[in-house]
């Protein structure tokens, strides 16, 4: 088998694809034959060492990747539940960009027929981020006002169309114009095409006394007005830092120590006056939470199959070409989801 090796941080070429031995499942554990991986912001940012969780979890030499879908190619001793061929869906803590990925059954959900593979290597993650930020620490429901950032992307879409399945009102905001269409087709009630001076005006235009769910993975370009524009109740939903990096392969490592410097830091006298909080997580930190997983991910294919919510939109690129998908995915640029795939 082949899988995606950085041996060192570095830009976009450090992604590459080596030959090692195909994997034996031990006891208790499944092999999965790979054939649709997903591309997340925060393997981007592993790639070139920032990765907190990626130091800690995984190391160097690193194999990115969270997501996958494929087929059981192999199973161990003792587990019973999965049979070599099934279609699954799953989750690992870095290693998915890989042609076989082993892991435990719990990290495994049969993947239902109506989903492609392509389509959900690349739902998990935008997915289960959306629904903790939006529903487990946003508490929206019917009728609430949400606004999020990069509508168009991938936890932004998945945002647009859970609010939306639940009859929230969502305000998208995009950062070019060619990506206004996409939000508004999630879901998004209104997308504004982001102005910094503009955007708190606008803004409250949508809703004149604020949001009750703002989610934000910029940073300090817009965490104070996001804060600024929450309604009494309402809880800012911090889950990223996209502004500290550049477009660049490498860090920037002055625009990063600047951003976190102009990173705001909040009152909690003031957060008391206004009836406001702040929450914030990081997934790669909760994979110890597999029944929240599963329950999360079962619920979540229900909507699919109820036709509530959809599988997002994604560009495939063959795994050899990892690099180039990190680089669309840094540009800044990409609509929907980006997926690694494996051709059989
Ligand atoms: N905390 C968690 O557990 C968790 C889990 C998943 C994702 N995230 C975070 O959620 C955010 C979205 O992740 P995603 O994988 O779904 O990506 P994505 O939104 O599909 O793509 C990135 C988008 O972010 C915006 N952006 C802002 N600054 C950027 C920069 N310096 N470089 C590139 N893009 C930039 C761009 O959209 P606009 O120009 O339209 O704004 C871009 O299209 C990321 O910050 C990621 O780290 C966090």
């Amino acid at each position: 088998m082949n899988k995606i090796v950085i041996r060192r941080p570095g830009g976009f070429d450090s992604l590459l694809l080596e030959p090692q031995p195909d994997p034996e499942p031990r006891a208790g554990e499944v092999v999965v034959a790979t054939r649709a991986i997903g591309v997340n912001y925060a393997d981007c940012i592993a790639r070139m060492g920032l990765y907190k969780s990626a130091n800690e979890f995984a190391g160097w030499p690193l194999t990115p990747g969270f997501e996958f879908a494929g087929e059981v190619a192999a199973v161990g001793e003792g587990v019973s539940e999965l049979s070599v061929g099934d279609r699954v869906i799953g989750v690992t803590r870095f290693g998915a960009y890989s042609e076989r990925v082993v892991v435990e059954p719990a990290q495994l959900l049969p993947l239902p027929a109506s989903i492609a593979f392509e389509q959900a290597g690349a739902f998990q993650v935008a997915y289960l981020t959306a629904w903790y930020g939006l529903f487990v620490l946003g508490a929206a429901k019917a009728g609430s006002t949400v606004l999020v950032y990069s509508a168009a992307g991938g936890v932004g879409s998945a945002v647009c169309q859970l609010a939306k399945s639940e009859g929230a009102r969502v305000l998208g905001v995009v950062g070019s114009a060619h990506k206004l269409e996409h939000a508004l087709a999630q879901g998004a009630e209104r997308v504004l095409v982001q102005e910094p001076k503009k955007l708190a005006a606008q803004a409250r235009e949508f809703s004149p006394r604020g949001f009750d769910v703002v989610l934000d993975a910029n940073g300090a370009t817009t965490l104070r007005t996001s804060f600024e524009l929450l309604a009494p109740m309402g809880r800012l939903i911090v889950y990223g830092f996209s502004s500290m990096i550049s477009h660049g392969g490498k860090p920037n490592f002055l625009q990063l120590l600047w951003r976190y410097l102009c990173t705001p830091r909040f009152n909690p006298l003031e957060m008391v006056d206004r009836n406001v909080a702040v929450f914030a997580f990081n997934l790669s930190y909760l994979f110890d939470e597999l029944t929240l997983y599963r329950e999360t991910m079962t619920e979540l294919l229900r909507r699919v199959e109820s036709g509530a919510i959809r599988p997002l939109d994604v560009a495939a690129y063959p795994l050899a070409e990892a690099g180039r998908a990190h680089q669309a995915l840094q540009s800044g640029q990409t609509r929907g989801k980006l997926v690694l795939v494996n051709e059989r």
